[in-house]
């Protein structure tokens, strides 16, 4: 399958990516992991990206666009691939689709986790991340086994340092001027699924399994 995650900062897009990845077999394609490692080793796309990210904005289209076109060009990717934080833009959305087109794919859909923006903050305080894997957790609502170590890969947890109040309210602001219109974008297109993100993260899970069982029907 071929889908794209949208949803406000916090929604659970890379906690259902990781449950969504294994269970159909496909990668798991995060434009903000793809940074943070980048980050983390001090490359120069990490630096730039580190600038715009600090401040909660968004990395500019270009630097973005052609971090995807070279990932999706990877073998891994041919028999789909699940998108968590890209497109971002309508911009992002119109290239994106230019580079299906290209490779003549389609997406399946772009499924809206949608959750508003009062559950957002005590879910991004209380988050932590493994930056090895992309691993997400949080201290109430999804511990990790053992405290501070990732379940998945073992390696340590951080805090995510755009996770500050100030910095998650401007990521909130600006996914609603610069994302929400994929919304609609995808929406006109037919390809936009929602579910409702404030159940807990196993009924999200199984909400989401269902709607893609019903899109894979709907094909064959
Ligand atoms: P990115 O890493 O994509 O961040 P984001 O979109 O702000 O989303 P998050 O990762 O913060 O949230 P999530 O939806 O993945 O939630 P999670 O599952 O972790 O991007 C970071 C930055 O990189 C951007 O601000 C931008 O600067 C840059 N960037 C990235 N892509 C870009 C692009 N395409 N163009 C330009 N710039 C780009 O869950 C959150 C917390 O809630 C966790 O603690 C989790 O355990 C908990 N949780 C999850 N689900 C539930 C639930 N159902 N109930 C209770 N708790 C839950
Ligand atoms: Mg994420
Ligand atoms: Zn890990």
């Amino acid at each position: 399958m071929r889908i794209i995650l949208l949803g406000p900062p916090g929604a659970g897009k890379g906690t259902q990516a990781k449950s969504i990845s294994n269970k159909f077999s496909i990668p798991h394609i995060s434009t903000g992991d793809i940074f943070r490692k980048n980050i983390s080793e001090k490359t120069p796309l990490g630096i730039e990206a580190k600038r715009h990210i600090d401040k909660g904005h968004l990395v500019p289209d270009k630097l973005t666009i052609d971090i995807i076109k070279d990932r999706l060009d990877n073998e891994d990717c041919v028999n789909g691939f699940l998108l968590d934080g890209y497109p971002r833009t309508v911009n992002q959305g119109e290239a994106l689709k230019t580079l299906l087109d290209e490779k003549d794919i389609h997406l399946d859909t772009a499924l809206l986790i949608k959750v508003p923006r009062e559950f957002i903050l005590d879910r991004m305080t209380g988050r932590r991340v493994c930056l090895a894997c992309g691993a997400s957790y949080h201290i109430a609502f999804n511990p990790s086994k053992v405290d501070g170590k990732c379940d998945l890969c073992g390696s340590d947890l951080v805090q995510r340092a755009d996770d500050t109040e100030v910095t998650v309210n401007e990521r909130i602001d600006i996914y609603e001027a610069q994302t929400q219109p994929l919304i609609k974008y995808y929406g006109d297109k037919n390809l936009l699924s929602e579910v409702d993100g404030t159940q807990e993260i196993n009924s999200v899970f199984d909400s989401i399994c269902s709607i893609l069982a019903e899109i894979k029907n709907d094909k064959h």
